[in-house]
């Protein structure tokens, strides 16, 4: 996302023809590698030019003819489109008197005639730079405050179709007609999962480019958790020139805000901190270093500096931590400068603009499951993140050993990942008689039941994106078995959903005719199930639920996902402790 190199587009503005070839061979390499140059005369013709060319970063003249560089300057900041855009004044003269005139006028930086090529390069690269970020920033709060007046607007719809259910769920019970009318609705609501941007593939660019940026050998992201701060992303140079996987070793490790933790301190107070030495700290500053961080990862932090991510309205949603950086010989360095910090702030607006994105989509899929949860009080959110979770391990290791190309599988995954979320939403449309009885279902009971599947596909059922094309295909098929036994099978949707069967469905998909995402979840979901209590059994230890996956391999399961599941029973645990339920 950030690479700049691809982007960096100068618009030159200088009276001299001359000027405008030195510029261009100054600039030659970078021209070679996707730099884009525009040489224009006339500074009257600027705007057009800017209109047409769309640059990064202009170089102005100072002394032209038809109008000079100062007043072209002080016309490009009263126009709304182009007040952000960088503009560097070229010019003769190194007096100070003319360079405070410049920046009076809004120039971004000012540049005696002709700098050598390092330093060009360094500063048409910086500014472009900043105006691309300042730029994606502005965008995606565009977009999030779009989507956050949509979700307001669906909320409502769907806090009233709540009401609806409930009110009509005893009267409607069994009355094929009017469900299908009541269904409908619920469909009429959608879900529109193009909107959901890849939130993990988006943090872990953003931290390691911040990373990158500042030369820390080691960051992480943590979110808020109610009273705790979650790491959620993990980035450790050490760890991984050692072939440790730093996600695995700090993911789901927790500190309690009010615990007096560094991060703790940063996010009640919205206030940055940066430590030189964490285990120098002096005892007065009000905040300690978690050691057992370090004590847990094998990991020596020295120099962490700890940002917030809060949204416009002031709220912390979590911090942005580096730490241990290197200079560019790859020394290591006391600390970070203020120069970092400076950087390092750019891409924690960035972070908590995706983030603040991400919890308003959240908050619309969890709506979605809170409403199958008032008929299914075992389907929760912690649950659904759990089977989300296993879910994209699984996933991960599976495309790995296809050799898939990294962001086509960081892609899938996140799919994957909210389609897993709403794998039972069709839970919305099983009587509460038969969701919450507490014994064993008998078969009628257990046919209907079955239709979750088919009503969860229907509310995909109109939308033609990858994003629902994934959720149709885990929700109709996450209860196949490899064996065939599973359900639904390819019974048509529409005629299950008119006349759904006596009893229950025995014959489904078999093999690899079941896709890959729903034999997934299918896994994941089984081993919550048995691993959590319900209304209809208890929970089981570990050691009989993995005893009954690796017995169910070849029959309920692909035996290939199994052996990659049994494999990874840690990252499992991680992902347990990461989303504890109440119930479990
Ligand atoms: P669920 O509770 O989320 O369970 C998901 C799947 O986990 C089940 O799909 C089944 O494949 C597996 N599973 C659950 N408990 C056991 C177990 O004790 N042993 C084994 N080997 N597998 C188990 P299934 O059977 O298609 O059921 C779908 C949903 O139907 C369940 O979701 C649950 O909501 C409901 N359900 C199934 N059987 C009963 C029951 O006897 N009583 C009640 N009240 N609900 C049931
Ligand atoms: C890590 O060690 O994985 C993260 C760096 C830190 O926050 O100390
Ligand atoms: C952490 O945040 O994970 C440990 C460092 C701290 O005390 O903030
Ligand atoms: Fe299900
Ligand atoms: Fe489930």
């Amino acid at each position: 996302m950030f690479s700049v190199d691809r982007e960096v587009r100068v618009l030159l503005v200088d009276d001299q023809l001359l000027v405008g070839e030195m510029v261009g061979l100054l600039l030659e390499k970078q021209i070679e590698q996707g730099w884009h140059l525009h040489h224009i005369q006339n500074p009257l013709e600027a705007f057009e030019s800017a209109r047409d060319f769309k640059p990064t970063v202009m170089l102005v003249d100072l002394e032209m003819p038809e109008l000079n560089g100062l007043q072209l300057l002080e016309s490009i900041r009263a126009e709304p489109s182009m007040v952000n855009l960088p503009v560097i004044i070229l010019s003769g003269y190194e007096d100070s008197e003319t360079k405070a005139q410049a920046f009076e006028r809004g120039a971004s930086d000012y540049l005696v005639k002709l700098p050598d090529s390092v330093e060009l390069v360094a500063r048409l690269r910086h500014h472009t730079t900043g105006f691309i970020a300042t730029r994606q920033r502005d965008q995606a709060e565009r977009r999030s405050k779009r989507l956050a007046m949509e979700l307001r607007k669906r909320n409502a719809q769907l806090v009233d179709l709540n009401k609806i259910f409930q009110q009509a769920n005893e009267a409607l019970k069994d009355e094929i007609v009017v469900r299908d009318a009541r269904l409908k609705s619920i469909g009429s609501v959608g879900i529109e999962m193009s909107e959901i941007q890849d939130l993990d593939v988006m943090m872990q660019h953003i931290l390691s480019e911040a990373r990158h940026l500042v030369g820390a050998e080691a960051g992480a992201i943590l979110t808020r958790d109610e009273d705790d701060l979650v790491v959620r992303y993990a980035q450790n140079d050490a760890h991984e020139n050692a072939g440790r996987n730093a996600a695995d070793l700090a993911g789901g490790f927790r500190v309690s805000i009010s615990a007096g933790s560094i991060s703790g301190k940063v996010t009640m107070t919205g206030q940055k901190i940066n430590v030189r030495d964490v285990y120098s700290i002096p005892p007065d500053s009000g905040y300690t270093f978690m050691a057992s961080y370090d004590e847990r990862t094998g990991y020596r932090t020295k120099s962490l500096f700890t940002y917030p991510l809060s949204t416009a309205s002031g709220e912390v949603l979590g911090v942005i931590q580096l730490a241990n950086p290197f200079n560019k010989e790859g020394e290591r360095k006391g600390g970070f400068d203020s120069g970092d910090e400076k950087l390092i702030e750019n891409f924690a607006s960035m972070a908590s603009v995706a983030l603040e994105r991400a919890l308003l989509t959240d908050s619309m899929i969890m709506r979605m499951v809170a409403i199958a949860e008032t008929h299914d009080p075992e389907e929760t959110g912690a649950h659904v993140n759990r089977v989300a979770g296993y879910s994209r391990v699984m996933f991960e290791a599976w495309a790995q050993r296809r050799g898939m190309d990294r962001s086509e599988m960081e892609r899938r995954r996140d799919r994957l990942s909210n389609a897993a979320r709403l794998h039972d939403v069709g839970k919305i449309g099983i009587s509460d008689s038969i969701l919450k009885k507490p014994g064993k279902l008998d078969l009628p009971e257990y046919a209907a039941m079955q239709m979750h599947t088919v009503i969860g596909a229907r509310f995909f059922k109109g939308y033609q994106t990858e994003y629902d094309e994934i959720a149709r295909e885990v929700a109709l098929h996450h209860h196949e078995h490899w064996d065939g036994t599973g359900y639904p099978g390819e019974t048509p949707v529409d005629e299950l959903f008119h006349s759904p069967p006596e009893t229950p469905i025995r014959s489904g998909l078999v093999g690899d005719e079941i896709p890959i995402e729903a034999r997934i979840v299918g896994l994941a979901d089984v081993y919550d199930a048995l691993s959590s209590k319900r209304s209809y059994k208890d929970a089981w230890p570990e050691s009989k639920v993995l005893q009954e996956i690796a017995d169910l391999s070849g029959k309920q399961f692909d035996p290939e996902l199994v052996e990659i599941f049994l494999d990874r029973s840690d990252r499992m645990r991680v992902i347990r402790e990461t989303y504890k339920s109440d119930s479990a």
